[in-house]
């Protein structure tokens, strides 16, 4: 898996998107067109690893259809750095993430962990993955971060 260092490419003075403006710091990832629906992308922003995924434009995923959404890279069961290597699907409508290692089930609107399989997280990481806002700009991917 290849991590893009973009943490020099701050976008100036853009506060939209965020119901605390001024708290979430815009950050340009990409062209949406270098996202390849279904399939997770990592990017890194300093030391804070984020995990992209944008939806097919397919009737299965229904409003969130072509939409992107931004979550930690961190695997909270297997603590480690690898839910861009996730598996894309939906859940009663809501659109979702299976960990690569032990399959845990999150939902990417909200990072909720909807199915443990079983499992704890480990070193006491909660089980719910930190989310991202993300708005696309010119075809160009923003993410906020806090
Ligand atoms: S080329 Fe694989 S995540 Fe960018």
């Amino acid at each position: 898996m290849t991590v893009h260092d973009v943490s020099d490419t701050q976008v100036p003075g853009v506060t939209w998107g965020s119901d605390k403006p001024g708290e979430v710091r815009w950050e340009r990832v990409c062209p949406l067109a270098d996202l390849f629906p279904e399939r997770g992308a990592a990017a890194l922003f300093g030391d804070v690893q984020i995990a992209l995924f944008r939806l097919p434009d397919d009737a299965a995923y229904g409003v969130h259809a072509g939409r992107v959404y931004a979550v930690q890279n961190l695997d909270p069961f297997s603590a480690a750095n690898v839910m861009s290597r996730g598996i894309v699907g939906t859940r009663g409508g809501e659109p979702t993430v299976a960990a690569p290692v032990y399959k845990q089930v999150f939902s990417l609107a909200t990072g909720a962990c909807l199915a443990l399989a079983d499992k704890a997280p480990k070193d006491d990481l909660p089980a719910d993955l930190v989310t991202y806002p993300v708005e696309v700009r010119e075809d160009v991917v923003h993410v906020g971060l806090r």
